[in-house]
Parts: structure tokens; C-alpha cells; sequence
């Protein structure tokens, strides 16, 4: 058997979380690979909404085994109140939840640094969630960042203390006040002691050598989908850097996160939105300041599902469609959120850049100057939220859904019509 792969083709928010529910009763295991709560991955159906940050997508199904890989950074105040979401809706995750003991864990000192170091970038900050992802991925790979598996060693606390005061050298350094810095609406303190209470939540749950399961899973003929945080246009490698996250969000990150082979990768399902959102700083080719982005805004209900934040919004872009199709192998696209276009008489897609007046049909090293060069195609103009079956697409979506295709010599096998884990329509 192979790992089945689903993860985002743009900046985040794609709607995996939705599309990995869907997908999950054709499978065993579902595994989160890389990233940390600064994911937040949102499920609807029978009139209830979760929002996961660190728990795979899988965990509604009691029979389904879920695993958060070594990829995976844990908070586990984050991950606590994940938990008693989950619990408080009579989903108890306590059975089908295995934790990597070797995921690396975020204390609030992390948190801390985060925030000092946006401050200190001011007008350049990288608008991170400031769930402490930067700082915890530097210390692991510097080599003194704290495992799960160190949860249970006599030795836990000394090995806080000392990367704490470690911490607080670096966020003396920066000379602020951090008594004004707030962690969750928490001082520091406060925060710290509820962190450290969490880690009973964490203990609770079954620490394991994941990559022993995941490979064992495989050889026993399970089926495994592997789900992917934010999405490759945050790619710490191939996204526009430094506006990007800390980890391999791409196809390759799979193999490190879960400890796969390449050999064992099978389907890539990569999820776009039939349109483009951003969080957080950095480039946006296709971005819209008009009132063309304010109804796709409205109608997306396109605000953070982690912080909130209103995401930029613009049309959907093929360039950096096509690069992420090729930097993760995809097999199978799916296409999310076409109902939001709904009331665009005309619906624009950008087919090449324009860089200093010449056309190009790549991300350029440096994206910051790149201006989008779009076509027209008619809109659908018509409400597909209650569409059950694709001889129900309106034809201007078929030819919006066909010229992707052509463009990407990538098929689209499902479409999202709404957040509803029934408003999905396979083709
Ligand atoms: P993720 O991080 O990729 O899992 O995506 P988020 O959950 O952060 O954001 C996607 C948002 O769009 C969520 O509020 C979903 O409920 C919603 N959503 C997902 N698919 C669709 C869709 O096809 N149509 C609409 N209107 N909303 C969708
Ligand atoms: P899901 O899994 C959208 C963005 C942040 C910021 C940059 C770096 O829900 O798609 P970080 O907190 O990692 O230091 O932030 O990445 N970002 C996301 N944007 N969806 C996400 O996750 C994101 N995770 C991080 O807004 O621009
Ligand atoms: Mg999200």
C-alpha cells in the first residue's frame, strides 16, 4: 500500500480540513505530517463546526486511527482546548489519536519569541499567527528543542527551565516589555502555568514511534491519507520567502514528517480555492482592492479560521497553480469554494505574469514586483450550493472547471460547492 497525500495548493485555507473528512471513510489512518496550531483546519456537517489546529481531520470517525506525525509541532494549551472541543460535542478522540514521540513541543517562551521577533521586523513583519511556529522548528532543527517522548523522563522539567532561560536571554536582548505582551489574551505567566497543566491532556493520550506504525500500517495493507497544513505557497523552501512558515509544506514533507519513503507516496490530491486567499504579509499577484474583493471576502466568509484576521482576496492564479501542481506531483485536483463566485457576472484568472513589461509564465526569484496579466471568463452567475450532481454544473463552470484542466493537464475530480461535508460532487 502507499500514503495517499491531500494537501494545499496556495496560501492556506484551501478547505483540506472539509475535503480530508470527505475523503476519510476510504481510509485507516489519517496523519498530520508538518506544521503546527497555526493550521486551522474547519469540518461541518449535521449542523455542527470544528475547527482542528493540531488533530488530524479524521478523528469523527471512531474507527479511524489518527496519528500526528514527527513533522508535527504540538502546543499543548492549543492542543487541550482542541481536546475539550472535540469532547464537549460527545467526540471522544482518546482511543483513535497516536501522538509521534518524536514531535517537538512549543513552550510559551516560543510563543514569546514570536512575537518579539514580528515586533522587531515592524513594517516587514512576517504576519504570523504567533502560535510560536518560527521559534520551535528553529530550535529543533539547532538541535535542543524538546520531544513529546521527553514528557515522561525524570529530567522534563530541568530541560524546561534550561531552554526557558535560553529564551529569555534572546527576548531580554530585544529590550521590550514583554510584561505588555499578551499570550491567548493571557500574561505570561498565567499562560505558563495553564501550559503546564495542559500537559496532562497530552500525557493522557498514546505517545508512539510513528514511523514504525505508519510503515507497519502500510505492510498490513492499510490505507493511509497523509494531511497537509497551510499550504505550498508557504513553503519554507519554495514559497515566497521570508513571507512563508517554517516547514516543508509541500509533498516532500511527508516523507520527513511521517518517515515514508518516496517510493511509498501514491495519490497527491492538491486543493485549491476556485479563487486566491492570503493571510499575512507578502506577495499577492492577483490580489483585489476593490469591491470585487470585498464580496469575494463576504460571500467566503474569508477571515482566519486560527486568528481571525480578514485574508486578502484575488483572483485564482494558474502560475502559481501550475507551480505547486509540479513541486508536489499532483494526481487529482479539487476545487473548493465555486459557490463563493456565484454573483460574478465575469470571473477573471491570471495565465502569466508581467515583469518589467515583459510576459512570463513563472514565479520569478523575486515575485514582489510581478503583476498578474488575466483573462475574462463568464461567471456561472447562478447559486450552486444545492447542486448534487455535476449534470447540475452550470456550463460556464464546466468551461471554468475545463480550462483549468487544460491548463494544468491535471484532472479536477471533486468540487466543492459549499463547507457542508455533503456539498462535495465528485466527477
Ligand atoms: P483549511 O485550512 O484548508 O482546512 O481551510 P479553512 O478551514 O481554514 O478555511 C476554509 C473555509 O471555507 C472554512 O470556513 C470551510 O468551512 C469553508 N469551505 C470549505 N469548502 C467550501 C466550499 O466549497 N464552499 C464554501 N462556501 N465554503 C467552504
Ligand atoms: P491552514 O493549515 C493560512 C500564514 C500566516 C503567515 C505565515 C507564517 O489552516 O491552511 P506562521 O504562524 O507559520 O509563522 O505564519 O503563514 N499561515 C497560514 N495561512 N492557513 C494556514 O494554515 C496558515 N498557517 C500559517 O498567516 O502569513
Ligand atoms: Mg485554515
Amino acid at each position: 500500500m502507499k500514503v495517499d497525500v491531500l494537501l494545499g495548493l496556495q496560501w492556506g485555507d484551501e478547505g483540506k480540513g472539509k475535503i480530508v473528512d470527505v475523503l476519510s471513510p476510504g481510509y485507516d489512518i489519517i496523519a498530520r505530517f508538518q506544521g503546527g496550531p497555526n493550521a486551522g483546519h474547519t469540518i461541518e456537517f449535521e449542523g455542527l463546526k470544528f475547527v482542528l489546529h493540531t488533530i488530524p481531520s479524521g478523528i469523527f470517525d471512531p474507527q479511524k486511527q489518527n496519528v500526528i506525525g514527527n513533522g508535527v509541532i504540538i502546543d499543548p494549551f492549543v492542543f487541550k482546548k482542541e481536546v475539550l472541543q472535540l469532547k464537549s460535542k460527545n467526540i471522544d478522540p482518546s482511543n483513535n489519536l497516536l501522538i509521534s514521540k518524536k514531535a517537538h513541543l512549543i513552550l510559551p517562551t516560543h510563543r514569546m519569541l514570536d512575537a518579539v521577533y514580528e515586533k522587531s521586523k515592524g513594517v516587514l513583519k512576517i504576519g504570523s499567527t504567533l502560535k510560536g511556529i518560527g521559534p520551535t522548528y528553529t530550535d529543533k532543527v539547532a538541535r535542543h528543542g524538546i520531544r513529546i517522548g521527553e514528557l515522561s523522563g525524570a529530567d522534563f522539567q530541568q530541560k524546561y527551565a534550561a531552554l526557558k532561560e535560553t529564551h529569555q536571554r534572546i527576548i531580554d536582548s530585544f529590550g521590550y516589555d514583554t510584561s505588555l505582551f499578551k499570550i491567548d489574551g493571557l500574561d505570561f505567566l498565567s499562560y505558563e502555568t495553564q501550559w503546564f497543566e495542559s500537559l496532562e491532556t497530552l500525557r493522557h493520550f498514546k505517545h508512539i514511534d510513528s514511523e514504525h506504525f505508519i510503515n507497519q500500517s502500510l505492510k498490513q495493507g492499510k490505507k493511509i491519507l497523509a494531511e497537509g497544513a497551510q499550504g505550498t505557497l508557504l513553503d519554507i523552501d519554495f514559497g515566497s520567502y521570508p513571507f512563508v512558515t517554517s516547514s516543508n509544506t509541500i509533498c516532500a514533507g511527508v516523507c520527513s514528517g511521517l518517515g515514508i519513503a518516496p517510493s511509498k507516496v501514491g495519490k497527491v490530491f492538491g486543493v485549491f480555492k476556485a479563487y486566491c486567499t492570503r493571510v499575512g504579509s507578502g506577495p499577492f499577484p492577483t490580489e483585489l482592492f476593490d469591491e470585487d474583493g470585498t464580496l469575494m471576502r463576504d460571500e467566503g466568509h474569508e477571515y482566519g479560521s486560527t486568528t481571525g484576521r480578514p485574508r486578502r482576496c484575488g483572483w485564482l492564479d494558474l502560475v502559481a497553480l501550475k507551480y505547486a501542481i509540479m513541486l508536489n506531483g499532483v494526481t487529482d485536483l479539487i476545487m473548493t469554494k465555486g459557490d463563493v463566485l456565484s454573483r460574478f457576472e465575469q470571473i477573471k484568472i491570471a495565465t502569466n505574469y508581467k515583469l518589467n513589461g515583459t510576459l512570463i509564465d513563472y514565479i520569478p526569484y523575486d515575485d514582489s514586483d510581478v503583476e498578474a496579466s488575466l483573462i475574462d471568463m463568464p461567471g456561472w452567475n447562478d447559486d450552486i450550493g444545492k447542486v448534487t450532481s455535476i449534470g447540475e454544473f452550470p456550463e460556464a463552470l464546466n468551461r471554468y472547471i475545463g480550462f483549468i484542466e487544460k491548463e494544468t493537464e491535471t484532472p479536477v475530480t471533486i468540487v466543492s460547492v459549499g463547507p457542508d461535508r455533503k456539498q462535495t460532487i465528485f466527477r
